[in-house]
């Protein structure tokens, strides 16, 4: 398949606005959804709309068996071992929190140490803090240099430092958690999180991983990563709004407590107590958002054709030309730098570490021009870029600025759209100063 006809699945991409072809570089915020998304969602609704597991009729059959393939489908995308260990929520945020409440609940207390990345995305670094506040728990970070790598041996000394006992059989462990992105939303660059996962596993630490971004410009194979926990949005990956995962490890989902409560979580109710159902459905209060959810599998059909050669290579020649273009200006400072990371190595123990890579994210300023109004010119222009502090506002202040432009790329972007990024750029540059 071409990258033409990859995007012809895509009706959106079809559109004008203010009469101009519309050029979408706002991927990292929310992907666009392929036709076959939404006639599923459309499909689910329209013919077999009813509560999922409550009743026995068809109706509720057919959905209940959507939604079920629908966890296959996300099972077999991140490669999990089982289907119990993949939870549905409304999304990477809402995933999140139910770690920080439910590990939180049942193993974090005052004394202990959450660790968490300096470059996370709000929804990987409020939970976090509002856990340490409610439980007296100490809230760690793990430092970006003017690179964005992190500082592992920043991480290393944390781990070392909680360790507490008489002896190393008998020392147990004060950091209870380390929460960090797979990919940053601002910077791009591919962490080296198999690596912290290798170092906190040393020291018996669990390892949230945010996947937000990463669950889309990665393959990601949990089992291989051997993270604790997985987090992810299916809006950014081609599915339909209000739909997430965490996949979490069988052996720490069995041991937390329930996040919400109510209807189909629970196994015996009496008026005084309820015992709960078993995995997944613990931690599936309520009614899912069911319809959405059922478009998994086209959604992840599509994010593996992505994959293709023929248009993975297309979208790596469109990131490395939208790449060169902005580093040739000299007014223009793009953030995060792929550069070998030091002494990782030693850190590590491996023979030749992993470089930094960049997916197709990149966040820029542009000397004497404010993000906002260049955004607001590019949109003008029929161009959809996002500008601020994209969520994540302690890694744009580490970079000394207000405010960044961000243009994210997916794999239906072409190299024409990207070309004329550049030029409408110039042109917002030249009329803003
Ligand atoms: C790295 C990262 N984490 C978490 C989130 C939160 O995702 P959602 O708003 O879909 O819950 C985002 C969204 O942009 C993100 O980029």
């Amino acid at each position: 398949m071409t990258t033409r006809e990859f995007r012809e699945l895509f009706p959106i991409l079809m559109r004008k606005v203010y009469g101009k072809s519309l050029v979408y570089f706002d991927n990292a915020a929310t992907s666009q959804r392929p036709r076959s998304v939404v006639d599923k969602w459309v499909r689910i609704s329209q013919e077999s709309n009813a509560n999922i597991y409550r009743a026995v009729h068809k109706l509720s059959a057919e959905a209940t068996d959507a939604y079920e393939q629908a966890r296959e489908a996300a099972r077999a995308f991140i490669n999990a071992g089982s289907r119990e260990e993949i939870i549905f929520t409304s999304g990477c945020t809402a995933a999140i929190n139910t770690v920080a409440y439910s590990f939180g609940q049942a193993f974090v207390k005052a004394g202990d140490t959450v660790i968490v990345g300096e470059g996370e995305h709000h929804s990987n670094l409020v939970p976090w803090q509002l856990l340490c506040e409610r439980t007296g728990a100490s809230l760690q970070i793990l430092p970006i240099d003017d690179k964005g790598h992190w500082d592992l041996s920043v991480l290393k000394g944390l781990l070392a430092e909680g360790k507490y006992g008489a002896d190393a059989e008998g020392a147990s462990q004060r950091v209870k958690l380390v929460a960090v992105t797979h990919i940053s939303n601002v910077l791009g660059l591919v962490n080296p999180v198999e690596a912290v996962i290798r170092l906190c596993h040393a020291a018996g630490v669990p390892v949230l991983v945010d996947g937000a971004q990463g669950i889309v410009h990665e393959r990601v194979d949990v089992q291989a990563m051997d993270c604790d926990f997985y987090a992810f949005s299916g809006h950014k990956v081609y599915a339909a709004t209000g739909t997430g995962v965490l996949y979490g490890k069988k052996r720490w989902l069995e041991q937390m407590p329930p996040f919400l409560s109510g209807g189909e979580m629970v196994g015996t109710v009496t008026l005084s107590h309820a015992d709960f159902a078993g995995l997944p459905h613990k931690f599936e209060a309520g009614t899912g958002n069911f319809a959405a959810i059922a478009t998994f599998p086209e959604a992840f059909e599509t994010a593996l054709l992505a994959r293709e050669p023929e248009i993975a290579t297309s979208y790596e020649a469109v990131c490395s030309y939208l790449e060169d273009a902005l580093r040739a200006r000299g007014d223009v400072r793009l953030y995060g730098d792929t550069g070998n990371p030091a002494g990782q190595a030693v850190l590590t123990g491996e023979a030749s570490p992993a470089a930094y890579r960049r997916a197709g994210v990149f966040s820029f300023t542009i000397d004497g021009v404010h993000h906002e109004d260049a955004a607001q010119v590019l949109d003008k222009m029929g161009i959809a870029v996002r500008s601020g502090l994209m969520c994540a506002e302690p890694v744009i202040r580490h970079f000394g600025v207000s405010g960044m432009l961000r243009a994210s790329l997916a794999p239906y972007n072409t190299m024409e759209e990207a070309e004329s990024f550049i030029k409408c750029l110039d042109k917002a540059i030249n009329l803003l100063r």
